[in-house]
């Protein structure tokens, strides 16, 4: 007979927490927390950095500028936001979208890992290098990109953050191919 906890949440039973969380002191100056959106039988999923004014005002990641360059992204890989799962490390917003500090990714990091646990995507794409740094502890984005890693059992591949595209446009046309290509990957080898 196994007594315990039943560890195998759903999505919303987790984002039930990230909206009641108060582990740490980004909840003093959220509006509300975003704990992302998609499928939670998602093939791919997306992660960020943290929210930015747009999210923490509605709740939903990835809705503000960077947003919009990623709705571009997935518009040209031909990637439906309904198919996917989009978090973020962080899941309030730091205040002055100043970068997570290291402390308040560690204290969320267990949420999104068992966001994981309960979609079990194929492949996660991290955007950026607060994600790159997070969950493979890699600190060169350039290094990193445009590869697929393997990590305890785990496919991951690492492209540049949205954001980063509105004010290097040169970015803009890696950030395309690399979601292209993962589309590619997730149809043909994985
Ligand atoms: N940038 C992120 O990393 N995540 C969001 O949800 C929005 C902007």
């Amino acid at each position: 007979m196994h007594i315990g906890i039943n560890l195998e949440l759903s999505l919303d039973e987790i984002a039930e927490e990230i909206r009641r969380c108060r582990l740490c002191p980004l909840h003093e100056s959220r509006r509300k927390a975003v704990p992302g959106e998609g499928s939670d039988k998602a093939r791919l999923m997306l992660i960020g950095e943290a929210p930015g004014s747009e999210e923490d005002e509605q709740g939903r990641p990835f809705v503000g500028r960077a947003g919009r360059m990623l709705d571009e992204t997935l518009k040209f890989a031909k990637l439906q936001r309904r198919d996917l799962f989009i978090t973020s490390v962080v899941k309030c917003r730091p205040p002055n979208n100043r970068p997570p500090k290291v402390e308040e990714r560690r204290t969320c990091l267990p949420y999104l890992k068992r966001q994981i646990d309960v979609i079990k995507p194929k492949m996660i794409c991290l955007l950026g290098i607060v994600a790159l740094q997070t969950l493979l502890k890699e600190e060169s984005a350039t290094k990193a990109r445009g590869k697929v890693i393997e990590k305890d059992g785990q496919l991951y591949f690492s492209t540049y953050h949205p954001a980063a595209s509105l004010y290097n446009v040169g970015l803009k046309s890696v950030i395309y191919s690399d979601m292209k290509e993962i589309k590619e990957l997730l149809e043909n080898s994985y």
